[in-house]
């Protein structure tokens, strides 16, 4: 299968999913990596495992609905199964989340559907829970709000901060979401009409 990778960061997630594709844990191969951000480091992690990069800089263009384009046919060039967002902070348009129905995934750092959008560790700090974690799901058209294919939890202890919490998230994001595009890339995990199915079964 072939994989566009999107970032905006650090992409320490994309190096875990680079790292599973070359062990063949993952049966895919990343064509692009794409940032809106120059300076972004996942630029240069995907550069040294020889993997093609481009940068679509959001400040460029007038409007969201321009730079979605550029970015989508950017991204078709690839003609991608699948569309894997790892730490890109921007909100998408309808469009382009149409256009990659049902194989795009994002990785948001909570347990979903609690606490959509930012400042999500701190948030379950105030909230006062007990618990916190990560979730990858499919993206449709409701920020962080598609279908979730999987999530690991974390313990939240009496001396934790939002950094130990991202810390420990982060851990877990690079056990799951190397996962879940492993199930994607050998055709056991489907979305069809916001239903998910794994080997068949409706989660
Ligand atoms: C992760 O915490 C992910 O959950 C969020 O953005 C962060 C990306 O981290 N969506 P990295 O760039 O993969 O290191």
């Amino acid at each position: 299968k072939k994989i566009v990778v999107l970032i905006s960061g650090s992409g320490s997630n994309l190096q875990a999913i680079i790292d599973a594709c070359i062990s063949q844990q993952i049966n895919g191969v990343i064509s692009a990596v794409i940032s809106n951000k120059a300076d972004a480091y996942g630029l240069t992690r995907a550069q040294n495992a020889n993997i093609q990069t481009h940068v679509v800089d959001h400040k460029a263009f007038d409007s969201r609905e321009a730079y979605d384009k550029v970015l989508a046919d950017k991204i078709e060039l690839h003609n991608p199964d699948l569309v894997v967002l790892a730490g890109f902070m921007r909100i998408l348009t309808p469009e382009f989340v149409q256009r990659f129905a049902g194989k795009m995934l994002n990785i948001h750092p909570s347990l979903l559907p609690k606490y959509q959008g930012l400042n999500t560790h701190q948030r379950a700090l105030d909230a006062k829970d007990k618990e916190h974690g990560v979730s990858v799901h499919f993206v449709t058209e409701e920020l962080d709000g598609g279908p979730v294919v999987c999530q690991a939890a974390i313990e939240i202890t009496a001396e934790d901060t939002a950094d130990t919490l991202a810390a420990r998230i982060h851990t877990k994001e690079h056990i799951i979401y190397p996962l879940v595009v492993e199930w994607f890339c050998d055709n056991k995990l489907t979305m069809d009409n916001s239903l998910v199915f794994l080997n068949g079964e409706q989660l």
